[in-house]
């Protein structure tokens, strides 16, 4: 049996990927650790571990002792929050990843993956399908964990040999698990309102596009990344994903198809500026040739899945 990992397993992409890998392969097959408890009883069915991944002590025990197959390092501060506390989301962000790689250079794990994001791109990044080889441009200092992160992969890869792996989300959107901290968290918010009949004020202006995806294509994705052969993977640093592009006021449009009655008006905060540093739509292309991606759910769908299940969702707690 392979044995899994998922550090920051209490986070919103957290949640989802070890609810998908216990279905996928059993509750055995998966241990999950953050520095809190999972909100969630079917993911603390796997053996929870109590850890700060920037405590480099309590990481190699947990690593050298496990003896795992694969490790899904997910711990990080987002954009909006680290640009709150710099200091603290760069020390977070990069001394667990350096924790990680160097448990993997020791050979405690075979294959890590670890997720970058859309935040590597700025100003001098072209908007509209931002090649994989696009210059890097970061503003904020989640972004700029996320490009010197994807820059130290590759190096222990090229220079030990380390099995690491990685994509550039975009924002990701699910009905399973909270986003926290993000400026992309609109886009789950949005619905949590819609469900509730009640107005939602978004932070970002209308006509604000950016690259977005279904939490179940990224959740897919990244597990057909982890088993894609490694002599087909060109990109070392982390591979551009794509699935759909939209602006608030398009989501807004498809949640109004099924409920007219949906309200939706704007008071910007300091999350505009991050997201207007960020592209609109992403190529994803090396994806696709080295390890087959293949986005699947597109807006409209995505909206009738999340309205269903938040829903329904809605009528159980209130029961
Ligand atoms: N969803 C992230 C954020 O908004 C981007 O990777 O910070």
């Amino acid at each position: 049996m392979v044995r899994r990992l998922v550090i920051g397993a209490a986070g919103q992409l957290g949640i989802e990927l070890v609810l998908s890998m216990q279905s996928e392969f059993g509750v055995a097959s998966v241990d999950i650790s953050d520095i809190r408890v999972p909100d969630n009883e079917e993911v603390m069915r796997s053996k929870f571990l109590h850890l700060d991944a920037t405590d480099e002590g309590a990481l190699s025990t947990i690593l050298e002792d496990g003896q795992y197959d694969e490790v899904y390092h997910l711990a990080a501060m987002l954009s909006a929050t680290g640009e709150k506390k710099p200091l603290a989301a760069w020390d977070l962000n990069m001394q667990s990843l350096l924790n990680i790689l160097e448990a993997a250079k020791e050979g405690w794990v075979k294959r890590v993956f670890w997720p970058s994001s859309i935040a590597v791109f700025g100003p001098l990044t072209p908007k509209y399908n931002v090649p994989q080889d696009a210059p890097l441009d970061p503003t904020t200092v989640y972004g700029i964990s996320k490009q010197a992160g994807e820059f130290w992969c590759r190096y222990y890869q090229e220079k030990y040999g380390v099995d690491v792996r990685s994509v550039r989300y975009p924002g990701l959107i699910g009905h399973r698990s909270a986003p926290g901290g993000g400026t992309t968290d609109y886009a789950v918010e949005i619905y949590d309102y819609a469900v509730q009949d009640q107005l939602y004020t978004c932070f970002l202006k209308a006509d604000q596009a950016l690259p977005m995806m279904f939490m179940d294509d990224a959740v897919r994705g990244t597990l057909e990344l982890m088993r894609a052969p490694q002599d087909k993977l060109q990109v070392r640093t982390s591979y551009n994903l794509g699935a759909m592009s939209f602006t608030p006021s398009e989501i807004g449009e498809s949640i109004r198809q099924q409920k007219p009655q949906f309200q939706l008006e704007y008071a910007l905060d300091q999350r505009q500026a991050i997201a207007e540093s960020w592209p609109c739509s992403i190529d994803d292309s090396a994806a696709r040739r080295d390890w087959g991606w293949q986005a699947r759910i597109m807006l409209d769908d995505m909206t009738n899945i999340m309205l269903k299940a938040m829903t329904t969702a809605n009528e159980t707690l209130e029961s």
